[in-house]
């Protein structure tokens, strides 16, 4: 089978499509062919050594996938071999094959394509874990998305439009304002594509906050961005912390006291392994808003597997619109 694979830490210029055999699946696995791999932000960092996690090479980045199960480990009993799923697994998604933990397979509904089947699990699971687990946020709120159209901005968006919040986006370009106002954005400011002037960021998002102050902040640009957009936190509000494209900022403290609010931590892939029931009861309603229209995922950029480092570089030339997906078929 086909893989494309680091073998040496880098940018996507050092992938490489490689001839592998095919994995055979061991007990509590099934092995799937893949059909999409949606790209996320941190394919283009494992490949450098520069995410949390370091798979041992050579290794296939994409942790997103939608396909078919093709074979079944000892003991699995299901989802059944012709099954369309959609999978998370720490690597190995850019390739036609990929051992998956069952348990990590959902069954992928008739009226969901493949590409976006694999682009709701990560995407939406964290921002929904992250504004109904983390933000607890309730309808009526003010919620502040940056990065607002990208991956998990879009779904952040979606999901906070769906629990009734009121939504300010805010992103890098007018065409990326435009596109957060299209998938249900309130309202969308630019911020300039460097925070060297916080002081005028600051009243940028403030201003488009209003007197209140955001109730959440949705954070997953981080950087020199961070702190203005705390400064716009209303009282009590909430601050989450999704990821860090700019940077890992370092935050005043004392702005918490003032505000009186929580800077909260947001660990998806964690959440999934400790709390599973409850992981699966929101895929299932992931799922179901996707059929009802409530949610979109945009797929805004399709590459084959033979073009794969294309698509982490649009991830990180800060290019990418909603989901960029790489295609098997
Ligand atoms: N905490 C969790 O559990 C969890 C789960 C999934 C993803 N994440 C994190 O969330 C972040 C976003 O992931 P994603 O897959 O949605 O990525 P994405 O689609 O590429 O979105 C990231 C956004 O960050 C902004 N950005 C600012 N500076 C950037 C830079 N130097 N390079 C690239 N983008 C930059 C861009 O928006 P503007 O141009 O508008 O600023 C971009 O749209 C990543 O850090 C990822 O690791 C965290």
């Amino acid at each position: 089978m086909r893989s494309l694979m680091s073998v040496a830490p880098g940018g996507p210029d050092t992938l490489q499509l490689l001839d592998v055999p095919v994995p055979e699946p061991g007990p509590g696995e099934l092995r799937l062919a893949v059909r999409a791999c949606a790209i996320n932000y941190p394919d283009t960092l494992v490949i450098e050594d520069k995410y949390q996690i370091r798979p041992p090479r050579p290794f296939a980045p994409g942790h997103e996938v939608a396909g078919v199960v093709e074979a079944l480990g000892p003991g699995v009993t299901g989802p059944a071999v012709g099954t369309r799923v959609i999978a998370s697994a720490p690597h190995g998604g850019l390739a036609e094959k990929l051992i998956a933990r069952a348990a990590h397979c959902t069954p992928l509904p008739d009226g969901l394509s493949f590409e976006v089947g694999a682009s709701l699990l990560v995407t939406y699971g964290t921002s929904y874990h992250a504004l109904a687990d983390r933000a607890r946020l309730r309808a009526g709120e003010t919620l502040l998305v940056l990065g607002a159209a990208g991956g998990v901005g879009i779904a952040a968006i979606e999901l906070g439009k769906a629990m009734g919040a009121r939504v300010i986006a805010a992103a890098s370009t007018e065409d990326k304002a435009a596109v957060a106002r299209a998938h249900g954005a309130d309202a969308a400011i630019v911020y300039p594509p460097a925070a060297t002037d916080g002081k005028a960021l600051a009243a940028l998002f403030k201003d488009a906050c209003g007197k209140g102050g955001a109730d959440v902040i949705y954070d997953p640009v981080g950087g020199d961005y961070a702190e203005p957009a705390l400064r716009a936190i209303a009282w009590g509000g909430r601050y989450l912390v999704i990821g860090f494209p700019a940077g890992i900022p370092r935050i005043p403290l004392n702005l918490t006291l003032l505000k009186g609010c929580d800077i909260c931590g947001v660990f998806w892939g964690s959440f999934v392994e400790r709390e599973p029931d409850k992981h699966r009861a929101q895929v299932q309603e992931l799922l179901r808003m996707c059929l009802d229209g409530r949610i979109r995922p945009e797929v805004s950029a399709r590459f084959p597997l033979e073009q794969g480092a294309e698509a982490l570089k649009t991830l990180s030339g800060r290019k990418a619109i909603g989901k960029v997906v790489v295609t098997m078929e």
